[in-house]
């Protein structure tokens, strides 16, 4: 397995494949856990070489978030990158990735107004401008995205589609633990008391889908019932519970069409987001 720390040196390893090899492609910021690598398996079955580009990137982090003591594993990270055949890292330095004169930003605008981008502002901006750049370095065919960030993977795959960009957007079904609760590297800062009490939201997304399947499509009686779940967990924070539309990412009062659940909410200091497709 290959690490790369420059943009010189993969793109001489990138430019050294045979044209017919194609590149699956998993961005992460490291910290890997089974989510992860479940991007990696897609990214692997799809393409005939796997990168994974590891990267906590300074743009998708608001001032008062954890950028700085977001874990930063990279041995373990790499060590299971290569047990799971992955072909190259790319481990960039913030100060080469972003030299202080960067200046370019990319902003899908619109599907960026809820959920997530309503307590953060500048993070789908961030996210946009990291992998659109990460794209042109890594030149994938195909890219894999999990589910768990929903918003994010709609957001890029918007940017795909509005840039005509020339991959293969998958997004990838989200990984749990065998509580419900998402994989997620922010898991690391949990309690043990409030990884278990976390578990409440997946279970409230679920009873709230199970009502919707038996034919419940009032929003804010769907809302209600994953909100009662949480609610009994003691949170330190409900930042939102919304149903939106897979279309427009916005609330909705109906839930008929393609749509999504979504959650996200504080315990302790550790923000947590998950979500549930209904089709
Ligand atoms: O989902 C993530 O880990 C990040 O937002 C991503 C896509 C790697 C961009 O920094």
């Amino acid at each position: 397995m290959e690490v790369f720390k420059t943009v010189a040196g993969y793109r001489t390893w990138r430019n050294s494949l045979p044209a017919n090899r194609t590149v699956g492609f998993a961005p992460t910021m490291g910290a890997l856990h089974a989510g992860h690598m479940r991007l990696v398996e897609v990214a692997r079955k799809l393409a005939d070489e796997t990168v994974v580009s590891i990267f906590v990137n300074p743009l998708q982090f608001g001032p008062a978030e954890d950028f700085s003591r977001y874990p930063r594993p990279f041995e373990t990270d790499s060590a299971l990158c290569r047990a799971a055949g992955v072909s190259a890292i790319f481990a960039p330095e913030p100060g080469d990735f972003y030299p202080s004169d960067f200046s370019t930003h990319c902003d899908v605008d619109g599907l960026d107004q809820h959920l997530c981008g309503a307590s953060r502002p500048d993070h789908f901006r961030g996210v946009c401008t990291v992998v659109l750049k990460l794209f042109n370095i890594i030149q994938p065919q195909v890219a894999c995205f999990g589910q768990k960030d929903i918003q994010q993977a709609l957001i890029l795959r918007r940017m795909v589609e509005d840039l005509s960009l020339n991959l293969d957007f998958q997004i990838v079904e989200t990984v749990r633990e065998s509580s419900g609760l998402a994989m997620s590297s922010r898991n690391a800062y949990l309690s043990d008391d409030e990884k278990m009490r976390a578990t409440a939201i997946y279970k409230g997304l679920t009873q709230a889908k199970a009502a919707w399947a038996q034919g419940e499509k009032d929003a804010t009686v769907l809302k209600r019932i994953i909100r009662a779940s949480i609610d009994a967990a003691q949170p330190t924070r409900v930042d939102y519970v919304e149903a939106v539309s897979q279309a427009r990412l916005a609330p909705i009062d109906r839930v008929e069409g393609p749509s999504v659940l979504a959650a996200a909410v504080y315990f302790g200091k550790t923000r947590l987001i998950d979500n549930l497709l209904l089709n």
